[in-house]
């Protein structure tokens, strides 16, 4: 699981960088939440350990990395969040 330190971070940089891309005030807002918020999915307490194995993943192990964009997704959707942000969960690993 990532510290504070590591969101503060991730808005801290996606954010400095919106802004000097000139975007509005509302938009670096997103792109704050979505940097801190994209990769939630990976938040379950029971699966972390497959994101901190020192070695390559097996078949459900792999199937489960690959599907923490849903669980972000669904994790976002039961806390209200913008569809939005749920996007940039679900979209921010190319296929
Ligand atoms: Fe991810």
């Amino acid at each position: 699981m990532l510290s504070a330190f590591c969101f503060l971070l991730q808005w801290h940089t996606a954010t400095k960088l919106a802004e000097a891309l000139g975007m509005s005030e509302e938009e670096v807002r997103f792109i704050g939440l979505s940097a801190v918020l994209h990769d939630i999915g990976k938040n379950v307490p029971e699966l972390l350990p497959v994101f901190n194995l020192a070695r390559e993943f097996n078949d459900a192990e792999r199937a489960f990395a690959e599907n923490h964009t849903w669980v972000g997704v669904a994790m976002l959707q039961q806390n209200g969040v913008s569809e939005a942000i749920q996007d940039m969960a679900l979209l921010h690993h190319p296929k």
